[in-house]
């Protein structure tokens, strides 16, 4: 394509964007596809000679929308949300045509000082006073920096320099609650997954404190070094938040690194009254969320708030002669925060959406998904044969389908199914405690009472069509 061509086409592509999104909720959400099926429609080899535009989108609009999930879908209720706010897709096209490359302050100032600025912004709605911090592509980056960083501390050190041969066994703690981010990040970190203790949860699924400070003194009897703590608010299986304030406190009794894993739930806090589900959280050293799962900004952007910097800082920044910002050097340079060193303009797409919302309506977006997702839990409560597996939290809780005379698990499983493939509506099947529950949050930025509402339905008529059904 020739840069003249760039504006037509650019055109053409958002005249398409503008249809699908009008269109969205006619859509199935899960596509009806079945494995190999999209790649048996590509040739085996690339192609020599250049191919026609028209061609390339026509193959677009013939391949590719009927085999997506539609993560915007107001219907999507499965996983949590990958949010896109309009205004931040727009965003992301300005984005994407700079192209911009913002590893260093001097590399993209702009990019640089709006990011400083987005992290603030964000601190101040949060209600995390004190803190900084940088954009992440996702909370998987933001705890693996966070574990490293743990290692590095308690080393002094030495683990960037020495390696880890002969070092003490270093040990992460965190509840069974804590996604597996938590479990790939020690092996990353070459702590090996052996030294995550999973700490037991108490009878609401949040971390025992208790345990937690048994399970230090436990180790350091062994001779083993505990290291940090992450600590969970929000769990993605059924929303376990650990009783912050007390976890932070045993680990800072003992010196540990703490990080809170926020990821979905921490869109939440901008409302204050959520706020008391991470009471005490101001202790923590480094904490995520997840702006692109439940605020609306475009995927990907995950905001790391460090208490203090300089620990991560110093644990991955690498400042090569080609990397250093001469003549500047107050300025951030936030590839030194995190692992990777070329970055995208993440901030770009929460300043547009900050701004075109404003708090408010981003506050009332959230209430209304936990009020929604409220009656829905009350009404399948209320519903012949249908049970409440683990409560509501925010916006999420988990259910069974127990039909009298039949396996209550076949029956779920099955059930979980059957919604998912007439496609209505997209639920996440999983298990609590090896049994099979059916998994259901309120988060897509558009969805409407009348979507959640809809699921209802969704859900009985999925069950009329199982032999089982009573
Ligand atoms: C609680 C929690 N933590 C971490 C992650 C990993 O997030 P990411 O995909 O941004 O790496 C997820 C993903 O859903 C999550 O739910």
């Amino acid at each position: 394509m020739r840069r003249d061509e760039y504006g037509p086409w650019a055109r053409r592509a958002v005249a398409w964007g503008e249809d699908y999104l009008a269109t969205l909720r006619d859509r199935p959400v899960r596509p009806r596809t079945t494995p190999g099926s999209t790649a048996a429609l590509l040739p085996d080899r690339p192609p020599e000679a250049p191919e026609p535009l028209e061609a390339i989108f026509a193959d677009f609009e013939r391949i590719v929308p009927d085999a997506m999930t539609h993560w915007q879908h107001p219907r999507f209720f499965a996983y949590f949300p990958a949010n896109a706010a309009p205004v931040s897709m727009v965003a992301e096209i300005l984005t994407a045509t700079m192209a911009a490359q913002c590893m260093l302050w001097q590399t993209s100032p702009a990019a640089s000082e709006i990011e400083g600025r987005m992290v603030a912004w964000m601190a101040d709605a949060l209600g995390l006073a004190g803190f900084t911090g940088t954009i992440q592509e996702g909370a998987s980056a933001a705890t693996l920096a966070a574990v490293l960083t743990m290692r590095e501390r308690t080393l002094d050190w030495a683990g960037n320099a020495d390696g880890l041969s002969g070092a003490p066994r270093l040990r992460i703690y965190a509840s069974a609650e804590g996604h597996s981010s938590i479990d790939k990040a020690v092996r990353i970190a070459g702590l090996g997954q052996a030294n995550l203790v999973k700490v037991p949860t108490g009878p609401d699924d949040g971390m025992d404190p208790e345990a937690l400070a048994a399970a230090i003194a436990a180790d350091r009897a062994a001779g083993h070094l505990p290291a940090g703590v992450v600590v969970c608010v929000g769990g993605t299986a059924i929303g376990a938040i650990d009783p912050v304030a007390d976890c932070l406190a045993v680990a800072r009794a003992e010196g540990l690194y703490t990080h809170v894993d926020a990821a979905w739930a921490g869109s939440a806090m901008i409302c204050e009254e959520f706020r008391p589900l991470w009471a005490g959280v101001e202790q923590a050293d480094s904490i995520v969320m997840n702006p692109h799962k439940w605020l609306g900004a475009q995927f990907d952007c995950s905001i790391q708030f460090l208490r203090d910097p300089e620990p991560q800082i110093r644990t991955l920044a690498l400042r090569p002669d080609y990397l250093r910002t001469a003549g500047h050097d107050a300025v951030t340079n936030h590839s030194e925060w995190t692992i990777p060193l070329g970055r995208r303009f993440r901030a770009l797409k929460l300043w547009f959406l900050l701004r075109a919302h404003g708090l408010e309506d981003l506050r009332a977006r959230i209430r209304n998904h936990v009020a929604w997702a409220g009656e829905l839990h009350d009404a399948l409560a209320a519903e012949p044969h249908f049970e409440i597996a683990t409560p509501l939290r925010l916006s999420l809780f988990t259910f069974r389908w127990t039909p009298p005379g039949r396996d209550p698990d076949a029956a779920t499983a099955a059930l979980a199914r059957a919604i998912n493939d007439a496609g209505t509506i997209y639920v996440t099947e999983t298990t609590v405690r090896g049994r099979p529950v059916i998994r259901f949050q309120v988060g897509q930025f558009d969805s409407t009472r009348d979507d959640v509402m809809a699921a209802l339905d969704a859900i009985r008529a999925a069950r009329d069509t199982l032999p089982c059904a009573p």
